[in-house]
């Protein structure tokens, strides 16, 4: 069967500019649609069965792909590395290598990752404008100061002087023992391999943006020590609970039309 989108729509899907920027190369007579010159870019197409041009040049089609994973440790969030294994690597089947992660987890951070190859929503869900919310699950050891709900909420500086915008921290009642590694205050893949059982306090933590490392630097200007995290959400985009670490399934329709409301 086949489907039908806007000639725009499917253009801007397919990274050839704006809506607007394909707008204006339609008005310029850079577009056609089974050999004729289209300019009116609302018009709908069948990406399968009708041919477009764009400069002369025929554009592929590529249906777009959105995939959430629950993002193991030890794997980076990066297309290639010649070190360690990557988010891609981790899904099976044959064409991957047009998907990408959404932004990127530690090394050592578990949870919620988006993979995708549409470069438009990964572009709006990033920026850093959109403030998409970002929730995280944490163990932190060290004592957390009585009103660290209160400075998160203020926005605080980081130890390297870096402003970050007032957070949600949510403090579990709960305290529990962890294996986990201790001895220096550095991000996680940098401490000390002496293993100890530490006190940890379980917190979850709302931020809305996306800094180097920036849950575990919130953590160390407060003098405490993040031993494990996991995202939980980003923007509508819940983490399903049923995924085990390393798997992964496709978004649902619901999924990406919440998403493609971020505007
Ligand atoms: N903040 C961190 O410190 N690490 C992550 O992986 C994500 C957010």
């Amino acid at each position: 069967m086949g489907k039908s989108i806007r000639l725009d729509k499917f253009l801007v899907e397919m990274d050839r500019g704006s809506r607007s920027q394909i707008k204006e190369a339609a008005k310029k007579g850079r577009i056609q649609v089974n050999g004729q010159v289209e300019k009116k870019t609302e018009r709908k197409i069948d990406p399968d069965t009708d041919q477009v041009l764009f400069d002369g040049m025929p554009v592929a089609y590529r249906a777009l792909e959105y995939y959430m994973l629950n993002k193991p440790q030890g794997v980076v969030s990066a297309t290639e590395d010649n070190l360690h294994k990557t988010v891609i690597d981790l899904l099976t089947g044959e064409k991957r290598n047009d998907l990408f992660p959404v932004g990127r987890l530690d090394i050592d951070t578990e949870g919620l990752l988006l993979l995708t190859n549409d470069g438009d929503l990964a572009h709006r869900l990033l920026a850093p404008k959109k403030h998409v919310d970002k929730q995280y699950y944490a163990k932190v050891s060290g004592s957390l100061p009585d009103n660290s709900v209160e400075i998160m909420a203020e926005g605080m500086t980081l130890s390297d002087g870096t402003e970050v915008k007032p957070a949600i921290l949510e403090i579990g009642g709960c305290t529990e023992l962890l294996r986990a590694k201790t001895g220096t205050s550095e991000p996680q893949e940098n401490a000390g391999d002496l293993e100890q059982t530490i006190p940890c306090t379980e917190v979850l933590l709302t931020i809305h943006e996306g800094k180097f490392h920036q849950v575990k630097r919130m953590f160390e200007a407060l003098d405490c020590r993040v031993e494990y995290l996991k995202r939980l959400s980003m923007g509508s985009l819940q983490l399903d609970e049923t995924l085990a670490p390393g798997e992964y399934r496709s978004l649902t329709e619901e999924e990406i039309t919440r998403l493609q409301q971020h505007k």
